[in-house]
């Protein structure tokens, strides 16, 4: 089972991933224990966090968008390789913050690469591995600036107002594309409440009865 958390810097997506993994370990505790891996995109791995630094250093502002774009699939690649992939084989959830739909909302629609090429990029870096099942926590852009105001922007939080809103555009887009897959869910409210929200989609989920 391989469950993805996406959406905007802000959303609060962080904090619900990990609240989902705790809430899935005290599952099973009782039963027989599950491995849940918790895993971020791009980074984990020593090559993958190395290339998360190059792509979000702020004095790289001659960077084009499609050397982003490949090395995020580059990142994503090691981790899909020597993490991802090898937990899902052994039976382990895997939770990842980021994946797939990041570069297709930040690098397809935010940098107006080609969708085509975004997909092939993906299709490369995850060898067809898909999540299961991806939460897009849905944010207005305003809310979500509040709550990152403490922190000093990287060089991708710097892309400015109308990168963010069609990144937030593009994530509304893939809910609707894949409603099987994407559910879209409303991260303006209360921290707990959503998780429970989310609780209440993965126990409908088949793995988790
Ligand atoms: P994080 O701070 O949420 O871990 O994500 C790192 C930044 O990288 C965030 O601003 C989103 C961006 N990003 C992309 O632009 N494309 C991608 O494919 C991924 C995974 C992240």
């Amino acid at each position: 089972m391989f469950i993805t958390f996406e959406g905007i810097d802000g959303c609060g997506k962080s904090t619900q991933a990990r609240m989902l993994q705790e809430r899935i370990v005290t599952h099973f505790q009782s039963s027989v224990p599950q491995e849940v891996l918790f895993v971020r995109d791009p980074g984990n791995t020593a090559v993958s966090e190395a290339i998360r630094a190059i792509v979000l250093d702020k004095s790289h502002n001659s960077m084009t968008s499609r050397t982003e774009l490949l090395l995020y699939a580059a990142a994503r690649a090691q981790l899909v390789d020597t993490c991802i992939r090898p937990a899902l084989e052994r039976g382990a959830i895997v939770i990842s913050d980021r994946f797939i739909d990041s570069t297709t909302a930040y690098q397809g629609f935010g940098r107006a690469l080609n969708l085509a090429d975004i997909q092939a990029a993906n299709m490369l870096a995850t060898s067809g591995i898909m999540p299961d099942c991806t939460f897009f926590l849905h944010i207005p852009l305003q809310e979500a600036k509040t709550r990152c105001s403490e922190k000093t922007a990287d060089r991708i939080e710097s892309a400015g107002d109308a990168f963010f809103e069609r990144v937030i555009q593009g994530y509304t887009q893939l809910a609707r594309d894949f409603p099987e897959r994407v559910k879209m869910l409303n991260a303006a409210q209360n921290v707990d409440a959503l998780h429970e929200e989310i609780w209440g989609i993965i126990e409908n989920l088949r793995i988790m009865r």
